[in-house]
C-alpha cells in the first residue's frame, strides 16, 4: 500500500517506519515524505532511504486553507491508502480532515485521552501518574480526539524528568507505530461509523 508520512521535526518515527518496511515486517510503500518544515531532520532520513521528499513551507501561505489545499494536492499526487502524521506540528482543517477521513492516522505521546496537546511528558510527571504511553489514533476534527487504535504504556518512575520519560515514551512508539501501519496495510484494521473494526468486528 502506498503511504505518504508528514513530518515537522526529527522523524525518528518516520525511520522507525523506514526500517521495519525494509525488514519485512510491513508491507507497505513510502511513496512521499512531505514536511511543513524546510529543515526537518527527517528529510534527510527520507533521502537517505530513497524516498521522494516534498516541503511545503506553512509561512509561504496565505492562510490555512491555502497551506491544507496545497498539501491534499502534493499528498493525492501521489495516491496514498494511507497517510501518516508523524510529528506533523499543524492544526488541520476540517475539509483536509474530511478528505482523509479513516485513511489519516497519527502518533500522539500520551495514553489518550488523557494529555491531548504539546508538553504531555511534563504534563504526566505534574499530575503524578503511575502510568504513561503513547496512542496511535484516527485522525478527526478534535485535536488529538479520533479514535485510538493501539497503545504503548510504560511505567513512570520517581526520579524521571520529561526527558527521561520521553524517551522511554519513544522507544515504544518506533515499535507501535509501524506495526499499526503494517494492520492497515494488510487489511486488518477499519474505521467504519466512527469506530476501530479489526478483522470486521468493532474493537
Ligand atoms: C513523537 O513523540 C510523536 O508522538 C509526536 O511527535 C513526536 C515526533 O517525533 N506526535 P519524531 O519526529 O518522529 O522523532
Amino acid at each position: 500500500m502506498p503511504v505518504v508520512v508528514l513530518i515537522s521535526g526529527t522523524g525518528t518515527n518516520l525511520q522507525a517506519l523506514i526500517d521495519a518496511i525494509a525488514a519485512g515486517e510491513v508491507r507497505a510503500r513510502i511513496a512521499a515524505v512531505i514536511s511543513n518544515r524546510p529543515g526537518a531532520g527527517g528529510l534527510e532520513r527520507a533521502r537517505r532511504a530513497g524516498i521522494p521528499t516534498h516541503v511545503l513551507d506553512h509561512t509561504g501561505y496565505p492562510d490555512r486553507a491555502a497551506f491544507d489545499a496545497a498539501l491534499a494536492a502534493a499528498i493525492d499526487s501521489h495516491q496514498p491508502g494511507l497517510v501518516v502524521l508523524a510529528g506533523f506540528m499543524r492544526i488541520l482543517t476540517p475539509g483536509f480532515v474530511e478528505h482523509y477521513a479513516g485513511r489519516m492516522i497519527n502518533i500522539h505521546p500520551s495514553l489518550l485521552p488523557d494529555f491531548r496537546g504539546l508538553n504531555t511528558h511534563e504534563r504526566a510527571l505534574r499530575a503524578g501518574v503511575k502510568e504513561h504511553g503513547a496512542s496511535v489514533h484516527f485522525v478527526n476534527n478534535e485535536l488529538d480526539g479520533g479514535p485510538v487504535i493501539m497503545q504503548a504504556r510504560v511505567p513512570v518512575r520517581s526520579d524521571d524528568t520529561p526527558q527521561t520519560l520521553a524517551a522511554r515514551v519513544q522507544q515504544r512508539e518506533h515499535r507501535l507505530y509501524p506495526r499499526v501501519v503494517g494492520l492497515l496495510a494488510d487489511g486488518h484494521l477499519k474505521l467504519q461509523g466512527g469506530e476501530v473494526w479489526f478483522d470486521g468486528t468493532p474493537l
